[in-house]
């Protein structure tokens, strides 16, 4: 028998994947915006290659609204299994990562898709509505405990290894008390001009999960008697995680750090701005909850570490306390011997700190941005 050619066999995944927003219209559906993912090696191995099939498509589509998928895989040619060279089976591979429902007919699920009423609304609450450049978008704002935010969070799951750098998988078995820790954000745009009579007028763009640990704040500061006449440390509370359930503790009543963990804006709408306005919405929520005495990150890649200080930036900027930061000039930095005195009033600091309720390596970030930008 000949030697297979692999590359004959061989298409590159990211390639063969194509994801589609799609719409229901008068006898079938229409594809509103067509994309590829950035990623593909945590689903089809480092090297982002499947084997056995010419002419590879995997397509699949989204219902704009509901995020309800389907997926078709199509091809021109199979490969025959020989010996232990066999086609790589897509379906037991991406069974791992989206619902069963996605892998039924194509017909059902066109079907299934003009069925969905036009009144529906995203799961959990409006939280905020916007508009910019004549168009209407909404934060609607969940908790991964409720089933419908969980149903459409596993519906768009397989995104995060295809455009989120080691972005992990929520476990969506925990038990409910674990669930109720992760709040879920969704970025819709809202076309009721646009959408045809008996269409949802959503179009999903985004969605952010945030997570939150308990804040573990000492009652009263710690006290040496042989450091009493030196000014006190600021406090840097630890995480301290522990195991609910306890009787009557609810974590949404706890004192908390809120860590924005997957934030996604889908690569249609990119560039455009809505990766700033959502995450400011995010953090306007945060900041005025009570509960949250910090806003953090998971592991921002740089792309969110750019957004992320352009707008935390902005934010402190509309602060006249913030504004009114200035350098000590007096600082002498030396290689050797004593610490220098610090540039900046660390309590003035902190107190800012705290009132925008930033973690304190990011806000010692922004202080030095913000005091560079003052150098002429
Ligand atoms: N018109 C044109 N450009 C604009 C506008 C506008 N109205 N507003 C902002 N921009 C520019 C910004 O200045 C910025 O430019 P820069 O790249 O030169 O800095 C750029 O557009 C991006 O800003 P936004 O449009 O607000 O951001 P976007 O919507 O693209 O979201 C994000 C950024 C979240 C990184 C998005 O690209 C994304 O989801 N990427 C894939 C997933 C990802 O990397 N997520 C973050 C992982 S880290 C984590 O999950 C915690």
């Amino acid at each position: 028998m000949a030697a297979v050619d692999v590359a004959d066999w061989s298409a590159d995944s990211n390639d063969a994947v194509h994801i589609s927003l799609i719409k229901p219209v008068e006898g079938g559906v229409k594809p509103l915006h067509t994309f590829h993912p950035k990623m593909s090696y945590s689903i089809f191995g480092d090297e982002e290659s499947i084997f056995g099939y010419q002419g590879l498509k995997i397509n699949l589509k989204y219902n704009a609204s509901d995020m309800r998928p389907g997926l078709q895989i199509t091809y021109s040619k199979k490969f025959k299994t020989v010996g232990e060279t066999s086609p790589t089976d897509l379906k037991a591979i991406l069974e791992n990562y989206l619902p069963k429902t996605a892998f039924g007919k194509t017909k059902d699920y066109e079907t299934s898709i003009t069925q969905i009423a036009p009144d529906w609304k995203p799961p959990g609450e409006l939280y905020r509505t916007s508009e910019s450049g004549g168009q209407t978008f909404e934060v609607w704002k969940g908790c991964l405990a409720d089933l419908a935010v969980q149903q459409l969070v596993k519906r768009i799951q397989i995104l995060v290894p295809m455009f989120i750098e080691g972005g992990t998988f929520i476990e969506l078995k925990d038990p409910e008390w674990s669930l109720e820790r992760w709040t879920v954000f969704f970025l819709y745009n809202k076309r009721s001009a646009e959408a045809a009579p008996g269409v949802s007028p959503y179009v999903f763009m985004g969605y952010a999960t945030v997570y939150r640990y308990f804040y573990y704040q000492p009652l009263t500061p710690p006290t040496s008697p042989s450091n009493s006449s030196k000014k006190a440390p600021i406090e840097r509370p630890a995480t301290l995680d522990f195991q609910l359930p306890i009787s009557g503790v609810s974590f949404s009543d706890l004192p908390c750090r809120s860590r924005i963990s997957q934030f996604l804006i889908l690569p249609p709408f990119q560039g455009g701005g809505h990766g700033a306005r959502f995450y400011n919405t995010i953090f306007d929520f945060y900041l005025a909850e009570p509960q949250t005495l910090e806003i953090t990150v998971e592991d921002p890649n740089e792309a969110f570490d750019d957004l992320r200080d352009l707008n935390d930036l902005a934010r402190l900027r509309t602060d006249p306390e913030f504004t009114n930061l200035r350098m000590n000039t007096n600082v002498t930095v030396r290689s050797k011997g004593p610490a220098p005195k610090d540039i900046v009033d660390p309590e003035q600091v902190d107190k800012l700190r705290k009132k925008f309720k930033i973690a304190p390596r990011q806000f010692s970030r922004l202080v030095e941005m913000y005091l560079l930008s003052l150098i002429p």
